[in-house]
């Protein structure tokens, strides 16, 4: 049962949440809203959320509360939804607000790990899709669910790649182990080659494996690139993360 705190003003669970989420969903929304705008003509458009999240984000400490990816993504006129959530309470918040926000619309929501459910999301074939990626760290998300998404489809990605927390501070870690979170998230344990050849810099480090993750998409079809990311900071300027926009189309990139 969730905490009296954690609940929205509407009585559901709600995500505590830091400052900054506001500014990922922020980007988040510009994005969607530009590519709606931009590409709703010429395809079906489609939205997936692996880690969707109750709906609603409440920023720890206050009764500050604003919507999250998924009720963002309501706003905007995509042909169908696909939320993943493996948080029951989340879940059942989420199902709640979809039907109170937009009960009109096509949404499907699947509980469950996204890893194991992937292979249940069903979008149409000949649309283009949009997805948001937003684990919390690195361990929740399995490369390979990447590939799964991406296989045989026009979707184009928004990845939160959590470089600060996730890959900084537990490098040390992540390169004593032989199978890590980190091996699993990259999709193999090749970016401790290139971590051995840049360790003169520990930020050259982690930038080659940032690179490493981007040649990883590069292999799926996807124009995956350096200059295409955005850093997320703490409000004492702490990396955070970075949100990674990818597509398969140089368009999307340029979108
Ligand atoms: C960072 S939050 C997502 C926040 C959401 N994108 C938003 O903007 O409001 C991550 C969410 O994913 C859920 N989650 C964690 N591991 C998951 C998994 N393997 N599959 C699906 N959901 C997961 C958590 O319960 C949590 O609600």
């Amino acid at each position: 049962m969730a905490q009296k705190e954690q609940l929205g003003s509407d009585g559901l669970v709600a995500r505590d949440s830091g400052a900054w989420a506001k500014e990922k969903l922020y980007y988040l929304e510009r994005y969607l809203d530009i590519v709606s705008v931009g590409m709703k003509k010429k395809w079906a458009l489609y939205y997936v959320d692996l880690f969707a999240g109750p709906g609603k984000c409440r920023i720890r400490g206050s009764n500050e509360e604003f919507d999250g990816s998924p009720l963002i993504a309501l706003k905007f006129n995509f042909t169908k939804y696909v939320f993943v959530e493996s948080d029951e309470e989340c879940y059942q918040a989420l199902k709640a607000r979809v039907k109170a926000r937009a009960p009109e619309k096509d949404v499907e929501i699947l509980a469950g790990d996204c890893n194991d459910v992937i292979d249940r999301v069903k979008v149409p074939s000949a649309g283009l899709g949009l997805a948001f990626v937003d684990p919390t760290g690195l361990s929740p998300l399995i490369f390979d669910t990447i590939r799964k998404l991406a296989q045989n489809r026009k979707v184009d990605l928004v990845i939160n790649f959590h470089e600060g927390m996730g890959i900084r501070m537990n490098l040390g870690q992540y390169t004593k182990s032989a199978a890590s979170a980190l091996d699993r998230f990259m999709g193999s344990s090749r970016w401790k080659e290139r971590y051995k050849q840049s360790l003169k810099s520990f930020d050259q480090a982690c930038s080659e494996i940032a690179k490493e993750y981007l040649g990883n998409l590069q292999s799926l079809g996807y124009l995956a690139f350096d200059s295409d990311r955005v850093p997320v900071r703490t409000d004492k300027n702490t990396l955070l993360y970075y949100l990674l926009f990818a597509s398969k189309h140089p368009r999307g990139n340029d979108l």
